[in-house]
C-alpha cells in the first residue's frame, strides 16, 4: 500500500480514539465523486429519521434508536423523559441488586440469567463478553437464548443450587416470541423444582402491554423495564435490552452511551470523507457491487471482540437482507457477515480467504493496547503482543497482494466508550447503506415468516400425534400423511414422527430396511 494512499483514506479521529483506513479497498475519486449525490440522499434521509419520521414504513414505525444515547434530540418530550426515566430505572435496580437490597430467596443475587433471542440477546452477549472481567463483575451471567432442550438443560446445570441467588431477566420486545416464552417457563420450572417463586426473581423488559408484560403483571415479577416500538430488536443493545444486564454486570453503561453519543456526533456530517459511517457505507456498496455480490469477514485481532462479529451478522443480515426494495421491486439485498477472531482464524478460514474463492472482502479490527500492565518476553525482544499484531499486518498484506480488499479500524482499547463507538458507527453504517440501495433496514418480514412456519408444523404436529395414537395397529409415515390429506408432505410427518419416538413422547418406532417401511405406533 503506497503511503500517499494510506494518508489520503486514513480518516483519523482522536477526540474518539478511532480511525478508519479504506485505503484497501480499491476505489477511486471518480467512484467517490459518482455516489456523492447519492450518499447526500441518504444523509437527508437519515436526518428525517432522526427527527422522527416514519422510516419504517411497513410497520409504521419511528426507529429512534439515536435517541437512546442523547435523548435531548427525541422528537417529543415524552420521549426525552421515557428515555430518562427508563435509564434511572435501570440505573435503581441494579444499585439495589448490588446493595443487597433486592436480593433473591437464598441472599443477594449473584448471577444474571437472560432469556432473549436475536436483538433481545445478541447485544447482550457481546457487550458482556468485550468488558467483563471475572474478578470484576458485580454478577455472573448467563443466557438462554434458544429453546434447545439439552442447551437449557446445559445453563441450568451451571446454576444448579444457586437459583435461589440467581436473577432472571426475560427479554423481548414483542413479548410472544417461542424461543424466549419457552426459555422463560423453562426457567420458571426450575425455580420451582428448587422450591423458589419465579417472580421474585424475575424482571421483564417488553412492549408495555405485550403477552409477556401481562405475563409478568400475574406473576407479580420484581419489576419491569419497557421496550418502546420505536426501537428495533437488533439496534436495542442501547435501550434497557442491553443496557440493563450491562448494568447489572457492574459495566459502566453511562460511558458506553457517551461513546455511542460521540460516534453518533462524529456521522452526522455530511461531509463524506470525515464522516466514518459513509465511508463503510460507501466501501460496503463498493466491494459489494451495491448488491452484495461479496461477503463481509469481519476480524477483530482482540479475543473480547469475538462476539462482535455474531453481533453484525443479525444487524447488517437482518437489516439489509430484504427481497423487496422500497419501491417494491425484487432486489434480494444483503451482505453476509461472517468472523470470529484474529490471529486464532488464521488457523481455520483464512487459509481460503488467501487463497480460495475470492468472495468476500474483510474489516479487520485492530486495537492498539496490549493487556493492562507490562508483558513478558516470547522470544528475544519480543511479546505476544507483537505476534498478534505481526499476524494482523502479515496476513492483511498477503490478502492485498493477492487482491483482497480490507478496510481496518483502529481503537485504542476495549472500553465501554468504544463499544459504543462501534455500535453506533455500525447502526449508522447499515442506515446509510439501505438508503443508498433503496431498502428498508427496520424490518424484518423474514423472521415473522419464520416464526409463521413453525407455527404450521407445531399445529401438523399435533395431528400427527392424535393420528398415530387413536390408531389401532401401527402405520407409516405415508400412510399417516395420506390418512391427514398431506400426501406432499409426508417427509415433513416422517421427520416430526423420528423425532417424538426419539423422545419418550409415548410414540414408538419399528425398524425397516426402507423409510417407507419404518411404522409408527402409540406406546400406550
Ligand atoms: O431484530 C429483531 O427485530 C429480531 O431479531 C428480534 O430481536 C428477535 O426476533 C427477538 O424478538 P423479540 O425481542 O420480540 O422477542
Amino acid at each position: 500500500m503506497s503511503w500517499n494512499r494510506f494518508t489520503k483514506h486514513y480518516l483519523s479521529l482522536p477526540e474518539l480514539d478511532f480511525a478508519l483506513d479504506i485505503s484497501r479497498i480499491n476505489f477511486d475519486e471518480a467512484f467517490l465523486a459518482e455516489m456523492e449525490p447519492r450518499i447526500q440522499k441518504a444523509y437527508v434521509a437519515m436526518s428525517k429519521l432522526e427527527a422522527g419520521a416514519i422510516a419504517n414504513p411497513d410497520e409504521g414505525r419511528m426507529v429512534g434508536h439515536y435517541w437512546l444515547r442523547a435523548p435531548e434530540l427525541a422528537p417529543e418530550t415524552a420521549l426525552t423523559k421515557d428515555i430518562q426515566d427508563c435509564l434511572d430505572q435501570i440505573k435503581r435496580i441494579a444499585a439495589d441488586v448490588h446493595s443487597g437490597a433486592l436480593k433473591g430467596a437464598a441472599g443477594a443475587f449473584k448471577n444474571l440469567l437472560v432469556i432473549g433471542i436475536g436483538g433481545s440477546a445478541l447485544g447482550p452477549q457481546f457487550v458482556a463478553d468485550a468488558l467483563g472481567c471475572p474478578k470484576a463483575d458485580k454478577l455472573k451471567l448467563f443466557f438462554f437464548d434458544n429453546t434447545d432442550p439439552n442447551g437449557l438443560d446445559r445453563t441450568l446445570t451451571a446454576l444448579d443450587g444457586k437459583l435461589g441467588e440467581t436473577l432472571s431477566v426475560v427479554i423481548s420486545k414483542s413479548g410472544g416470541t417461542p424461543e424466549t416464552r419457552n426459555g422463560m417457563l423453562e426457567a420458571e420450572s426450575a425455580y420451582k423444582a428448587a422450591g423458589l417463586d419465579f417472580g421474585k426473581h424475575a424482571i421483564a423488559i417488553t412492549g408495555d402491554g405485550s403477552k409477556l408484560h401481562q405475563y409478568s403483571k400475574a406473576g407479580n415479577w420484581l419489576d419491569f423495564l419497557p421496550m418502546w416500538d420505536w426501537v428495533g430488536g437488533r439496534t436495542s443493545e442501547l435501550a434497557a435490552v442491553g443496557l440493563f444486564p450491562a448494568a447489572i454486570q457492574g459495566l459502566d453503561i453511562d460511558r458506553m452511551l457517551s461513546g455511542a453519543a460521540a460516534m453518533d456526533a462524529a456521522t452526522r456530517t455530511t461531509q463524506t470523507e470525515k464522516n466514518p459511517a459513509a465511508l463503510l457505507a460507501l466501501m460496503w456498496y463498493h466491494a459489494t457491487d451495491g448488491i452484495g455480490a461479496k461477503d463481509m469477514v469481519v476480524l477483530p485481532y482482540k479475543d473480547r471482540l469475538m462476539l462482535f462479529s455474531k453481533y453484525l451478522q443479525q444487524l447488517v443480515m437482518e437489516s439489509l437482507g430484504k427481497e423487496f426494495d422500497l419501491d417494491g421491486k425484487k432486489v434480494n439485498q444483503g451482505i453476509a457477515v461472517y468472523g470470529n477472531k484474529g490471529s486464532t482464524d488464521q488457523h481455520a478460514y483464512v487459509q481460503q480467504l488467501r487463497e480460495g474463492v475470492h468472495n468476500f472482502f474483510v474489516t479487520f479490527i485492530e486495537v492498539l493496547k496490549d493487556r493492562d500492565g507490562a508483558s513478558i518476553e516470547v522470544e528475544d525482544g519480543t511479546t505476544s503482543g507483537d505476534f498478534l499484531q505481526g499476524f494482523f499486518l502479515g496476513t492483511r498484506d498477503a490478502l492485498y497482494e493477492n487482491g483482497r480488499q480490507s478496510i481496518t479500524i483502529t481503537i485504542n482499547e476495549v472500553t465501554p466508550e468504544a463499544v459504543g463507538q462501534l455500535i453506533a458507527l455500525f447502526e449508522r453504517a447499515v442506515g446509510l447503506y439501505a438508503s443508498l440501495v433503496n431498502i428498508n433496514a427496520y424490518h424484518q418480514p423474514g423472521v415473522e415468516a419464520g416464526k409463521k412456519a413453525a407455527a404450521t408444523v407445531l399445529d401438523l404436529e399435533q395431528k400427527v400425534i392424535d393420528a398415530v395414537k387413536t390408531s389401532d395397529s401401527p402405520l407409516t409415515a405415508p400412510q399417516i400423511a395420506a390418512n391427514l390429506g398431506l400426501d406432499k408432505q409426508t417427509e415433513l410427518v416422517f421427520k416430526l414422527l423420528l423425532r417424538l419416538a426419539a423422545n419418550d413422547r409415548g410414540i414408538l418406532s419399528s425398524s425397516s430396511e426402507t423409510l417407507t417401511g419404518i411404522s409408527f405406533s402409540s406406546a400406550k
